[in-house]
This record gives structure tokens, sequence and C-alpha cells, in this order.
């Protein structure tokens, strides 16, 4: 038993999704008359929005709840996420914590805290056929910037990757319900809405209208500035969406596509499902509609098996493409996915290391002369915060660079800048125009 929480916390690891599914907690709660606070230690409630996809992002969980317990403290801690779906009442049994709820079911958060109350067992990893989105209340303050989740789930399998488990089948929430939320979102504050989805670009409808129809779509709200979408699968990459990017006004030039690796070897045994050489061909395609897009990417070192001349193909690949930015992990085994089984070709922890760094200076390296082709030019940049120094503001260029500036424009402000200097990681600009809001 303990007594009703008074006060929250969401803190959420890992994904994008996860940041949305954190936010849509922290709203089911607070519409339960619970206040929001920013610390975690000092809050009633404690919700750990998990994450799976590595050990090292697993472990944390564990971590977290010690330190929240420090000095006697008892708050009420909830396990949602990836970490709660996957391992369920283990959580309850290894860290005694008062409530598990998974992606799929966290809108029965609430009944779960009053089930911990009257010190009943609060767990539910249930992945209903009815959506958790219709019990969710509706959007209210959001950022200028802000997620919107359209798609869930993974039917592709990778043989290294937790997610098909974690989150489930594909499943692509309505058009109308999607059309909604970005409206209300648009009403809230937010300018810039990006689609998430782990497969956002399989989005389809009984009417086939492909995340390039719902995109059309959003195109005509007006307030609705920008429109972005992550993470995408090579083998749904359609047409109409390759279109999009030349033909939608409102949608960056900016593309999320992982690879993984750059051997054909390593890409079957990951079961990818594509090529080194049909990933290349369709960013020929992508570039053809929209020349400037900004290209990004996941890899992986180190899958068992992973020669030197495998990684050699990947940092080849790197080169051949140029990346904007990209995102790097070294291969952690997951528990019941099929790469976990395989014990030919374990590569040790150095070389894991060594690959690591050797790619991690490629991209950083693509990264910096893109950025570095960015200087002298103009281009809109949304301002979504204030930075450090005074009258500084933070916001994001069109190809999702950071850009810096001094000017009396507020949160939520477009902005026409030129780019007077590019760093490796940030751009600095001077205001030219302000765009009435
Ligand atoms: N080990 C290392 N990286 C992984 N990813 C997914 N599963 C694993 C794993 N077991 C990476 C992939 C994916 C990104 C979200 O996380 O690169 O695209
Ligand atoms: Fe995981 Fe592969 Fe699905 Fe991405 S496409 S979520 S890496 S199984």
């Amino acid at each position: 038993m303990k007594p009703t929480p008074k006060t929250f916390h969401v803190k959420s690891f890992g994904c994008q999704m996860n940041v949305y599914d954190g936010e849509r907690m922290g709203e089911l709660m607070a519409a339960q008359g619970l206040t929001a606070t920013d610390d975690a230690n000092a809050a009633d409630l404690v919700v750990l929005n998990t994450c799976h996809i590595r050990e090292k992002a697993t472990e944390k969980v564990y971590s977290d709840i010690g330190r929240l317990r420090k000095h006697g403290r008892t708050p009420m801690i909830a396990v949602a996420g990836c970490v709660a779906q996957a391992e369920g009442a283990e959580i309850v049994r290894r860290a005694k914590v008062d409530v598990v709820v998974g992606p799929q079911s966290y809108h029965n958060l609430p009944d779960l805290v009053g089930k911990a109350v009257r010190g009943e067992s609060a767990l539910d990893t249930d992945m209903p056929a009815i959506s958790k989105f219709g019990a969710l209340p509706s959007r209210r303050k959001v950022s200028p910037s802000a997620f919107l989740t359209v798609q869930e789930g993974c039917d592709k399998f990778c043989t290294y990757c937790v997610v098909p488990y974690t989150r489930g089948a594909e499943v692509s929430r309505p058009f109308d319900a999607i059309v909604d939320e970005a409206k209300a979102l648009v009403d809230a504050g937010a300018r810039e809405l990006t689609l998430l989805g782990q497969n956002v670009n399989a989005w389809d409808d009984a009417e086939g209208r492909g995340l390039h129809g719902l995109i059309a779509a959003l195109d005509g709200i007006e307030g609705l500035a920008r429109i972005r979408y992550t993470t995408s699968h090579p083998n749904d990459m359609r047409e109409g969406l390759i279109r999009a990017h030349a033909e939608v006004g409102k949608l960056m030039p900016y593309l999320h596509l992982p690879v993984q690796s750059g051997s054909d070897r390593i890409l079957k045994a990951m079961n990818r499902s594509h090529s080194r050489d049909s990933y290349l061909r369709l960013l020929d395609r992508v570039r053809a509609a929209r020349p400037d897009i900004a290209l990004s990417g996941d890899f992986i070192v180190g899958f068992p098996g992973e020669t030197e001349a495998d990684f050699e193909d990947t940092l080849t690949l790197i080169a051949q493409v140029g990346y904007a930015q990209a995102y790097s992990f070294k291969y952690s085994p997951r528990p019941g996915t099929p790469a976990a089984e395989m014990t030919d070709g374990f590569v040790p922890a150095e070389v894991m290391d060594e690959r690591l760094q050797r790619l991690q200076a490629a991209i950083a390296r693509d990264q910096a002369a893109f950025n570095a082709a960015t200087a002298g030019r103009s281009c809109d940049v949304l301002i979504e915060r204030t930075g450090k120094l005074p009258g500084q503001m933070l916001g994001k260029s069109p190809w999702l660079q950071s850009v810096h500036l001094i000017t009396d424009a507020q949160v939520g402000d477009m902005v026409e800048v030129e780019i007077v200097r590019a760093d490796p990681n940030s751009l600095a600009g001077i205001e030219r125009i302000r765009a009435a809001a």
C-alpha cells in the first residue's frame, strides 16, 4: 500500500516514440489531477519509460530505480516502455517496483496506479486489439516541434532487433485520427510535426493512400509549417513518397534511412532484405527528387561474423553516400533474437571499439562537410528554445541542423537566417527576415 500520489515525473529513455509516449502518459496523469514536477527525486510517482534496444539501455532502468530509492525515499515507481514489455513480472521480482506497463497498454496507467495504492498487483503488458490512442486525453500544450505517432511496431524481424517483440506487429493509426491529432497539436502551438513510426514509411490505410497521401493531407493544415517523418525502412520507400520530397512544400529535405552495414554478407545475416546496391540506387532516386536532401542513417558495428573486409564495405558506403549525420552502435546481443544465437564470428570488444571509432570519424568528417556547405546560404530556422548567451535563441534548419543566433524572435517563430559560420555540430546565423507567425 502507498499513499495516492499527488505529483509525478516521467523520464523517457531511448527513441523519439518513447518521448511521445512519455508526453502522453504525462497528459494522462495530469488529467487525473496529478501535478507534473521536473525533479524525479521530489515526485510521489516516477514513471521510467524504458528502452530495450541495447543491453546498456536496459540496465539503466535498474540503476535509476536504485538512485530513486536513495536516502530512504519510497516513491511509487512505474516501469513503462519496452523493458516493461520484455521483462514484465521479472522487474517486479528483481526491483520490487509498484507498476509495470507496456507500450501498448499505458492508457491503463491511472487504473494501475490505483491498484498499486490499494496494494494490488499492477502489471499490464497486453497488446490489445483496440488501440490505446482512443483512450488518451487530447493534446493541450506542446513545443513548436512536436512528435506524432502514426505507425507502431515492425514486421521486418532484423535478426539483431527486439522491436518486433516489444512493440508488436506493424499497425497504422487511422488517417482521420492522425489528421485530428495533427490539428490539435497545431492549435496547441506546434509549427513542425515529426510523424513517428518504427517503420513510418510502411504507414498505409485501406484506401492505399500511403504515407505520402497522409503527408499531402497534413500539408493542407493552416499554421503548420514543416513536416518530417522517421524512421523509414529502405524496402517501404515507395515512389509516391519519393515524389513527395519534390512536390510537397512543407515536407523537409531530410531522410533518416538506416542501412546498418555496407556489406551484403552482413546485410543478409541481419535479414535486412535489401542489398548495398539496392540501397544506393534508392538514394539516387531520392536525390534526383530532392537534390539538397540531408541523409541520415543507423549503423551497427561488430555484428556476429563481421570481418575487417565487411567493415571496410561499410566505410566505403559511407564515403559514397556522404551522410549529413548518422547514429552508430556496437552490436549488443538481445535475448530472444536470432542473432543472439549466432555464436560464430564473435567480434572481440576491442575490435568493436576500434571499428566504432573509425566509423564515427568517417561520419563526423561527412557531417562537417555537409555543415560547411551551408555556410553563406540563407534558410528558414524554426526557433525552438533559448540559448545560453543573452539574446541567443536555438532552432533548426530545414536539414535538421542546430542553428544559434542572436535575435528577439520568440520560441515558435520562423526566422530567415543567413548562415555565417559552420561548426562540426552546429551553425551560427544572423537574422534576415522574420516570417509572421
Ligand atoms: N545492437 C546494436 N544496435 C542495435 N540497433 C537495434 N538493435 C540493436 C542491437 N541489438 C540499432 C539499429 C537501429 C537503431 C534504432 O538501433 O541501428 O536502427
Ligand atoms: Fe528493428 Fe529492423 Fe524493425 Fe528497424 S526494421 S525496428 S531494426 S526489426
